[in-house]
């Protein structure tokens, strides 16, 4: 039998995804692992983690092999299904913190939810706040629903397509959404992480815009008055978002940046 040490060694990867793989395969937290590490493991468990071990050294998300993420400090499960969620879609979820910080009971719509990421996180930042979300999927809508469960927010759950999903008559305080903004041709789509998760989490099929489209030309139809929208969106479509809702009659339309000094949040309010 081998020690969980020498499987990471002959594993092929760093010392820290080994670890992670090892904890997820033998149940154990970390710490247990660095005081035990020289101890044999079961043969079934050792074949288990060489198995997600060369998932790995294929390009396989490491979020997806250990099956959670986390964001905004909440562990959230993720599979295959869903979008693992981003570092910089938390500046989306802190701006429309800010953006509801006078409401009281504020109804709040994210469009397309996948793992419910940023949903719960409102909902729990907000636990006053009434939390719809939807998705085209009903597999990440399952997910979502699971999260939700498990860290305990209230979000009400549709299945369609952006609005269409949603009782004609629905009005909300905040519109938020991180759609599929890549542009099909993008060569991105066929590197890294990004091969391993959901085409339509990622790419319109088109010119990256046509879901950010559809997203602010529906908007007004859902907006109470004085409601806002904040988008995430590629680094080079601040422009094109910003014009988007300036057109739409949006007011005080902004950009902020992420952490990594790239455009990625555009928002703004609509007075109607
Ligand atoms: C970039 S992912 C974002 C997931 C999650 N909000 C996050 O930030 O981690 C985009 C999501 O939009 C969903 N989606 C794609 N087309 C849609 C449509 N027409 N209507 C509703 N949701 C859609 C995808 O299934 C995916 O879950």
């Amino acid at each position: 039998m081998q020690t969980a040490d020498a499987l990471s060694r002959m594993s092929g990867l760093s010392r820290l995804e080994a670890r992670m793989l090892l904890v997820r395969v033998l149940g154990r937290p970390t710490e247990w692992l660095l005081a035990h590490g020289d101890e044999p493991v079961a043969p079934e468990l050792s074949e288990a983690f060489l198995s997600l071990a060369a998932r790995r050294r294929q390009g396989e998300p490491m979020a997806y092999l250990v099956g959670e993420r986390e964001f905004m400090g909440h562990a959230f499960v993720v599979t295959p299904c869903v979008l693992i969620p981003r570092p910089e879609t938390e500046l989306l979820v802190e701006a429309a913190i800010q953006a509801i910080i006078d409401s009281r009971s504020p109804a709040i719509l994210d469009l397309g939810t996948g793992s419910g990421a940023v949903a719960i996180s409102l909902a729990l930042a907000r636990p006053d706040a009434r939390v719809s979300a939807t998705d085209i999927s009903p597999d990440a809508i399952a997910v979502a629903q699971g999260n939700a469960r498990r860290l305990g927010a209230r979000v009400q759950w549709w299945q369609g397509s952006w609005y269409g999903a949603l009782p004609p008559e629905s009005r909300f305080d905040l519109i938020v959404s991180n759609p599929p903004y890549v542009s099909s041709g993008d060569p991105h789509l066929a590197q890294g992480d990004l091969r391993f998760e959901p085409a339509m989490a990622l790419t319109d099929g088109d010119d990256g815009l046509s879901a950010l489209r559809q997203i602010v030309s529906g908007a007004g139809a859902h907006l109470a008055s004085g409601g806002s929208v904040w988008l995430e969106h590629g680094f080079d479509q601040a422009n094109a978002v910003r014009s988007l809702l300036v057109t739409a009659g949006y007011n005080h339309v902004v950009t902020m940046v992420d952490l990594a000094g790239h455009d990625r949040i555009t928002g703004g309010t609509l007075s109607l």
